[in-house]
């Protein structure tokens, strides 16, 4: 993948990144940020790496809910990650780092669990993704994967003229056959808000 691709989408993001958090956007993501945290499961004292993590709301709102959590939020848009910073309440659990998923910045089996809110459908190479996921997390480990399903009327693969690069969205069975290459298995699908669903993926514990 070029590093234009990355380039456009770094440049989308950095330019909305001191409007993200307005009321629309904010009342829409946090809507589904509360709703998966209904589903979520940790260990005690968990590591969660939270990717593509915008201003860092939902790292805030794990560190509200879960007092022993240490938490890392990982995004492409500088900007996204100085918000991040400025706004961080819990500067000695919570910490950000600027970084493509293709290539993340963590040694292996680092993370207990792995989220991912509306930010897949902007990779171009799910299958590399899910590979750096997979690397990253513990055994036992589990991947929250929350996005779009494709809209009716798109073909499997289209990709949607929205935003630099476009946006890449995935039926259940898809989400499915990207687990296959790394042996996770899929708890299930949830459903979030409107065409927003959650796929809970368990990596094996050997
Ligand atoms: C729509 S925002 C969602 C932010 C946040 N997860 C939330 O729920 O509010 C998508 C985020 O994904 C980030 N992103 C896009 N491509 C990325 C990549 N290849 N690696 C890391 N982050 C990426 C963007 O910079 C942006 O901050």
């Amino acid at each position: 993948m070029t590093s234009s691709f990355f380039d456009g989408k770094r440049q989308f993001f950095d330019i909305w990144a001191s409007n993200y958090d307005c009321l629309l956007t904010t009342v829409f993501y946090q809507a589904i940020h509360q709703r998966l945290l209904e589903f979520v499961e940790l260990p005690p004292s968990p590591r969660l790496l939270d990717l593509g993590c915008g201003t860092g709301r939902l790292l805030d709102r794990f560190a509200r809910t879960y007092p022993d959590l240490q938490g890392t939020g990982l995004d492409l848009s500088l900007e996204m990650i100085q918000q991040a910073r400025k706004r961080n309440a819990f500067d000695d659990r919570l910490d950000f780092a600027v970084g493509n998923v293709e290539s993340l910045p963590f040694d292996a089996e680092q993370f207990d669990a792995v989220s991912c809110t509306v930010s897949f459908l902007h990779y171009p190479r799910p299958e590399v993704a899910i590979a750096e996921i997979d690397r990253v997390l513990k055994p036992g480990g589990r991947f929250y994967f929350v996005d779009y399903l494709p809209f009716e009327g798109f073909g499997e693969n289209s990709i949607y003229p929205v935003s630099p690069g476009g946006l890449r969205l995935y039926a259940r069975s898809q989400r499915e056959d990207f687990a296959k290459p790394v042996g996770w298995r899929c708890e299930g699908h949830y459903h979030l808000l409107i065409r927003i669903v959650l796929t809970i993926f368990v990596k094996s514990e050997n």
